[in-house]
C-alpha cells in the first residue's frame, strides 16, 4: 500500500518529540500499520530553529494554513496550540479540505470540538484527539469505544501534569510554588502560557471533552465550576497532611437527578485513597460505569514523548483504516446526534 503522508503543525515539545519518534520507528511503524507512515510536509513559526530532529528531504511551509490547504499530505497534524487563531483557521482548511485530523490540542476542541466534529463526519474524514486529555492514557478510546453501551454516572480524575508536578514537589521537598512551575516549564509539561495549568483551565477543557464522550452531551466548557491552585500555598498542604490528606487538583463530571455537573477544584483525598498517591506529572482518570463498574487509569499526564506516544497512535489509526470504511463517531455520539448539556440545578 502507499506509505500515509502526514503533515506536522507545530515543533515544539511535542512535535519535535513526534518527528524523532516516527523517524526512530519506521521500519516498526511499517510492518504493524501495513504501509509506511512518511512525514512529508512541517510547518512552525521560526525556520531557523534548531530543533534536534532531521527535517531533510520534508518540505517546510511558512504557515500552518498553506500546508493545511497545499501540502501533499493525507493527515494534518495539529501541535501549536490554542483555541484561536493558527491552530483554528489551519484545522479548519484542513477538515474541508478533506484531510484526516489530529491534535493535541483541548482548547481548541473545548471550543470548536462540535463544529469539528460535524465538519470530520460529513466529509468522512478522522479527527484523533486521544492526546488532548490526559497525556499518553489511552481515555479516549476507553470512552469513545471501550465503553460503549455502559452508562457512565461519574468521571474524574487528575487530568493537569504540571499542577500535580506542583503540588507533588511543594509537599514532598518544601519546594516554592514558582520553582515548581519554572522546573515544569522547563520540562516542557506547562501550556505556552501556564496560566491555563494553574488557574485550572487546562484541566476543564479537558473535563469537557470527558463530559461529552461520557454522557453523549454537547460540548459545553464554560459551564464548568473553575478554580486553581494558584493560592495553595505550604502551609494548606501542610494542614491537610495533618488531618490525613493530600491536596490534588480535580476535574469531577457526574451524572444528577437534575442535569451533569461539572467542577475543577483543589481537593483533599485522603491519604490511603488511590488517587492521593498519583504523584508529578502522572494523571489518573477514573471512570464509573453501569456494566463495567469502575476504571482507573494511571500513567504520564504530559512532556515530548508521553505525549507524541498518543498523536502516534492517532496516526496509526488512520494508517490501518481504509477510505469509506465506517468510522467512530468523533465524540463517540454523532455531532448532531449529542444531546443538549443540561446543567445540573
Ligand atoms: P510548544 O509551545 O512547545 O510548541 C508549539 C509549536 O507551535 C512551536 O513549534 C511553534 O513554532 C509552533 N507555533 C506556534 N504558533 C504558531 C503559528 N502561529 N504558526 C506556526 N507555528 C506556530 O507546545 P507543545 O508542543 O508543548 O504543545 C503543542 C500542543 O500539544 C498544545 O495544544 C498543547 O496543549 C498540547 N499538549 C501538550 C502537552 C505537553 O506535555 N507539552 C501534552 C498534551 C497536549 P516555533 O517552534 O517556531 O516557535
Ligand atoms: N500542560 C498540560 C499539563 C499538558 O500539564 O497537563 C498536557 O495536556
Amino acid at each position: 500500500a502507499d506509505a500515509l503522508k502526514v503533515g506536522i503543525a507545530g515543533l515544539g515539545t511535542v512535535g519535535a518529540s513526534l518527528v524523532r519518534i516516527i523517524g526512530a520507528r519506521a521500519k516498526e511503524l511499517s510492518i504493524t500499520c501495513g504501509r509506511a507512515i512518511e512525514i512529508t510536509a512541517v510547518s512552525a513559526r521560526d525556520r531557523s530553529r534548531d530543533r534536534g530532529v532531521d527535517l531533510s528531504g520534508i518540505t517546510w511551509f511558512d504557515t500552518p494554513d498553506a500546508m493545511a490547504q497545499e501540502a501533499d499530505i493525507d493527515v494534518f497534524v495539529e501541535l501549536i496550540g490554542g483555541a484561536e487563531g493558527a491552530a483554528d483557521t489551519s484545522v479548519r482548511a484542513a477538515l474541508r479540505r478533506g484531510l484526516h485530523v489530529v491534535t493535541a490540542n483541548k482548547a481548541l476542541l473545548a471550543r470548536h470540538g462540535m463544529e469539528f466534529a460535524a465538519l470530520a463526519e460529513d466529509k468522512g474524514v478522522l479527527l484523533n484527539f486521544e492526546a488532548a486529555v490526559a497525556g499518553g492514557i489511552p481515555v479516549i478510546k476507553a470512552l469513545r469505544e471501550s465503553l460503549t453501551g455502559n452508562k457512565v454516572s461519574r468521571v474524574y480524575g487528575i487530568m493537569n501534569g504540571t499542577c500535580n508536578y506542583i503540588l507533588t514537589r511543594m509537599e514532598k521537598e518544601g519546594l516554592t510554588f514558582e520553582d515548581c512551575l519554572k522546573e515544569a516549564q522547563r520540562l516542557g509539561y506547562a501550556e505556552a502560557d501556564p496560566a491555563f495549568d494553574i488557574e485550572g483551565n487546562d484541566t476543564a477543557h479537558k473535563l469537557a471533552i470527558l463530559t461529552t464522550l461520557a454522557f453523549g452531551t454537547q460540548i459545553a466548557a464554560d459551564q464548568i465550576y473553575l478554580e486553581g491552585i494558584s493560592n495553595i500555598s505550604i502551609e494548606d498542604i501542610g494542614a491537610a497532611a495533618d488531618l490525613g490528606y493530600r491536596i490534588k487538583l480535580l476535574g469531577v463530571a457526574q451524572r444528577t437527578e437534575s442535569g451533569i455537573e461539572q467542577r475543577v477544584h483543589p481537593t483533599m483525598v485522603p491519604r490511603d485513597s488511590v488517587i492521593a498517591q498519583v504523584d508529578g506529572v502522572t494523571n489518573a482518570v477514573a471512570i464509573e460505569s453501569d456494566i463495567l463498574g469502575e476504571l482507573l487509569m494511571v500513567g504520564p499526564g504530559a512532556g515530548g514523548d508521553a505525549t507524541a506516544s498518543a498523536v502516534l497512535g492517532d496516526i496509526a489509526d488512520i494508517a490501518k483504516s481504509r477510505p469509506g470504511e465506517q468510522r467512530v463517531p468523533v465524540l463517540g455520539t454523532p455531532a448532531k446526534a449529542l444531546a443538549p448539556y443540561v446543567r445540573a440545578r
